[in-house]
């Protein structure tokens, strides 16, 4: 969060924010302002009666008694009515919170899923998460005062001192000269302690993060035995927010003596004018009564908003970031009217393909022209960094080409309905990504409908059975967070089975046999033997072994392709990169 933002607010901008993010709700907000409006002309007409009622009290004959009886009865029923407006108000608000609760996290959410990846991977989307989250909750408190607090009290102020205008000029007078006064000290006293209400913020996320840091990296503060620097550090910062807290109430109690203080003249100034007007007969006892009522009222109430200038500073920041990401529109585009392919030939060919990351100066890859041809198997190779896994995730159109075509069956990648095509296609990344759900269902992933012996089929394949038996509760095994109780082969391996059970064209693995030993590894390369039948393989890898079986290979360093062909022809160029890679790769088995 930029300090400088912090300290100053826009406020109209604040408004149209907010305004725009309550869409759904407009035509709601719009009626709960009405009730409102009703329910605090309504709660003028009780005190109103009372007037009525100690006026002919004063006054009081025997024949005026059904008079007052009926007022009485009106009062009762006027009330009734208050309290019933009310309650249809309070519903109203309620349910615009809830509502507006459901939508922004929902639009929050499929935003995120929807945003391409090189979104995701430019901003720090787990940081983010939360504080989305976080803003959320932050604008839910903020609705709540606006709908509870400011917007009646507003109404109540406005129409009051109409009132009181009304009964007599200095009464208005008298409310048009505090409020003002009142109102001033309220913000002043705000922006007095905010800055303290910013460390008490910002000290007590830091203190949440340490929190969680000190949780998930316990094994090592245990290794090192730091447990009691970690709880000195937490201690430290811990403190700050106590005394930014003590602070705050402090500085607020203060003022309270002060806002006390103009409450206090303001009554008297209104009494004082009270009896003088009782006493020249301008107004009567019952006026009197009426106008100190509702004029208490309307100052006690106006002690409630005294944290508005702060709500709007809190989530002014979360609510400029659900504003903005609102906007944030996916830069790989869908066409309308895409190819929905119902199959595959399954040929691929790069055309002057460029492409470089938004924050990477360096362009990743260089004009690459390449034909992956269909049913066969192709091997991406090079130094780390090449472009590999750039060049194989752009065949999934993760990132568009900025300059030249990725073709596939001969039609530009573009022209297809994103979701269709990506259907033909399946990934085994680098690191595979594992949900916190039991094996059965990570595999299940790429098809949820599939049945059990169709995961234990696909887990077979990918020599993964092994494994899964040994588990305690073998496919009903919840794996944990991340999959933290499984090692990094069978993680590979269950994306392998994962992979293989979407039944692509087009099977991409980017270097997933890494992490297996050789055993292993060489189950999986049968196991690629099997499944490469009438599909398109690539594969990314390091390990001769792997690639020697590729029908064709291809070369990359920075970005370009330097080299093409199969193991034999490669190996016969003396200089090649290629031959450099595998002489190496010899040299360390031998050693
Ligand atoms: N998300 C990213 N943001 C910015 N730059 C990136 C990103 N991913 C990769 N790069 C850069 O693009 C270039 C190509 O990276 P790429 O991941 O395609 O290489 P690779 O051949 O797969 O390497 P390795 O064998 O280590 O996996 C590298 O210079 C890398 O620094
Ligand atoms: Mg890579």
């Amino acid at each position: 969060m930029k300090d400088e933002s912090r300290k100053k607010i826009n406020l109209r901008r604040f408004i149209h924010q907010l305004w725009f993010l309550l869409k759904p709700s407009h035509r709601k907000i719009w009626w709960l302002i009405f009730w409102v409006i009703l329910v605090e002309i309504f709660s003028l007409i009780g005190p109103y009666i009372l007037k009525i009622i100690i006026d002919l009290i004063i006054d009081f004959k025997i024949e005026n008694f059904q008079i007052i009886l009926f007022w009485i009865i009106s009062m009762f029923i006027s009330n009734q009515i208050t309290s019933l407006f009310t309650y249809i108000k309070d519903r109203k608000s309620l349910e615009i919170i809830a509502d507006s609760d459901f939508y922004l996290a929902n639009n929050a959410q499929s935003k995120m899923v929807n945003l391409s990846l090189a979104y995701h991977e430019r901003e720090n989307t787990g940081n983010k998460i939360i504080k989305i989250q976080r803003g959320i909750n932050r604008i839910r408190e903020l609705l709540l005062s606006l709908f509870w607090e400011i917007v009646p009290i507003f109404f109540q102020v406005i129409f009051t001192m109409m009132v009181l205008y009304w009964v007599s000029f200095w009464f208005g007078l008298t409310i048009t000269f505090f409020v003002p006064i009142f109102i001033w000290i309220t913000l002043k006293v705000n922006k007095k302690v905010h800055p303290d209400r910013v460390k008490i913020y910002k000290k007590g996320e830091e203190a949440y993060g340490l929190m969680t840091q000190s949780i998930i990296n316990i094994n090592t503060i245990k290794s090192f035995v730091q447990e009691k620097t970690e709880v000195n550090k937490f201690k430290k910062v811990n403190k700050i927010v106590k005394k930014s807290a003590l602070k705050v109430f402090g500085t607020t109690m203060k003022y309270n003596l002060l806002r006390t203080l103009i409450i206090n003249l303001g009554r008297t100034t209104i009494l004082f004018f009270g009896i003088y007007l009782i006493w020249q007969g301008a107004v009567t006892i019952g006026s009197l009564v009426f106008v100190v009522s509702i004029s208490e009222k309307a100052l006690i109430s106006l002690f409630r908003i005294s944290r508005l200038y702060d709500q709007i500073m809190e989530s002014s920041e979360p609510l400029a970031r659900l504003y903005e990401l609102s906007l944030e529109e996916s830069e790989i585009k869908n066409p309308k009217f895409g190819i929905k392919p119902k199959f595959l030939v399954g040929e691929i060919e790069f055309k002057k393909v460029s492409y470089a990351y938004s924050d990477n100066k360096k362009k990743a890859l260089k004009e690459i022209n390449l034909k992956i041809k269909s049913n066969q198997m192709t091997a991406l190779v090079g130094p780390s960094g090449g472009g590999k896994t750039t060049l194989a995730r752009m065949i999934f159109r993760h990132y568009d080409p900025q300059k030249g075509q990725v073709l596939l069956d001969g039609e530009n990648l573009n022209k297809y309905d994103l979701y269709e095509f990506r259907k033909h296609i399946s990934i085994v990344p680098q690191d595979v990504e594992v949900f916190s759900t039991t094996i059965k269902e990570n595999i299940a992933y790429s098809r949820p409908k599939a049945t059990f012996e169709e995961v234990k089929k696909v887990a077979k394949i990918a020599n993964a059975e092994e494994f899964i038996n040994d588990l305690d509760e073998g496919y009903e095994t919840e794996v944990g967070e991340r999959g933290i109780k499984l090692s990094g082969g069978q993680r590979q391996r269950i994306g392998i089975a994962r992979a293989i059970l979407a039944n692509p064209k087009i099977l991409i693995f980017d270097e997933a046999t890494s992490n297996l030993d050789s055993y292993s590894e060489k189950l999986i390369q049968d196991a690629m033997q099997k499944i490469r039948k009438k599909r398109t393989i690539i594969v990314i890898a390091h390990r001769l072994s792997t690639i020697r079986k590729a029908d064709q290979i291809f070369v990359l360093e920075n970005g370009q392709v330097v080299e093409k062909g199969t193991h034999n022809q490669l190996t016969q160029e003396r200089c090649g990169l290629y031959r450099k890679l595998i002489d190496l790769q010899k040299l360390n088995q031998v050693e």
